[in-house]
């Protein structure tokens, strides 16, 4: 089976350069296939998967729970290695965590580490680089400046809000100086103006430099606000089931954009796709 759709079903007729593949492909998805032992059989989770991530590109990826979205992005960021298949950062082999690729995983309280003082955690993945101890310093200044916490670096991640710990969390992934950012639902344990706020963030340290971003999310409204392209992964094993390229322009307003007509009508197709994926699997989860 092979049950990855290319190409555009959404609203708007045109394809974007990016989404359409002519641009250049900074990470390249070939034909990956992961799966796991259980019980001494051999489990598919994901049959292949196929896709391209251009610069500045963003990318969310959406898929029932359970679907392979967490294994798929652990690929992605050299965590684990695909059963078949392929994963390729301009031309190379993904063959452990890239240094020009970042991870913000789900789960911000167990990503940092308490006993740290902000500017410790932030610079964690740096140590060890060659990167003076002064570069490391500046670098945890402008990330922390970036994220709206400027000189939080003394503090302890008890001292902050929720919010305030997953911005740390995105700032220790920006002082890394990514050209590619991979968020495993990064706003879902936040409320929701924080949510709003963290979206714009990123958005916008986003257009303002070379940053792609894939982030994967349940929240449908937050996948077509962000994205230039949005997958949905589903199936048993998942693959790519279809792909929409988001025609809303790069300037996005919570307000204004969620209230347009064309953003509706991305919703209720990514929505519709979404549910098809969730009645697929439970089908083939039947005994
Ligand atoms: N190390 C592992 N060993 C065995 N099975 C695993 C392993 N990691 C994940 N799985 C299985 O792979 C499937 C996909 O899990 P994954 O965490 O990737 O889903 P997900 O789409 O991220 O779900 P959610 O939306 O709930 O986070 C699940 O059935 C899970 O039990
Ligand atoms: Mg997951």
């Amino acid at each position: 089976m092979n049950n990855t759709v290319q190409g555009r079903t959404g609203p708007a007729s045109s394809v974007s350069a990016a989404a359409s593949g002519s641009a250049v492909a900074v990470l390249d998805v070939r034909r990956m296939g992961v799966s796991f032992e259980d019980g001494g059989k051999a489990k598919e989770i994901l049959r292949d998967v196929s896709f391209r991530i251009s610069a500045k590109e963003f990318v969310c990826i959406v898929g029932p729970s359970g679907a392979g979205k967490t294994t798929l992005v652990r690929c992605l960021a050299g965590l684990s290695r695909p059963t078949s298949g392929s994963v390729l950062l301009d031309g190379e082999p993904v063959v452990g965590p890239p240094a020009r690729l970042a991870l913000v995983a789900q789960d911000y309280s167990r990503s940092l580490m308490p006993w740290l003082r902000v500017r410790d955690n932030v610079r964690l993945p740096l140590r060890g680089k060659g990167i003076s101890a002064a570069e490391q310093n500046a670098r945890v200044a402008r990330a922390l400046g970036a994220v709206g916490l400027p000189g939080a670096e003394e503090l302890y991640p008890r001292q902050l809000s929720g919010g305030m710990q997953q911005r740390v969390s995105i700032a220790r992934a920006l002082a890394y100086d990514p050209e590619i950012l991979i968020m495993d639902e990064p706003f879902a344990s936040v409320d929701a103006q924080t949510r709003a706020e963290l979206e714009d963030l990123i958005m916008q340290l986003q257009r303002a430099s070379q940053l792609s971003v894939v982030l994967i999310t349940h929240d449908i409204d937050e996948s077509v606000y962000l994205s230039d392209r949005i997958l949905v992964l589903g199936g048993r094993p998942a693959g790519i089931l279809q792909e929409y390229a988001i025609d809303l322009g790069r300037t996005r307003d919570q307000l204004e954009t969620k209230a347009l007509r064309q953003f509706a009508e991305y919703r209720s197709e990514v929505f519709r796709s979404i549910q098809a994926a969730s009645a697929m699997m439970r089908k083939d989860d039947r005994p």
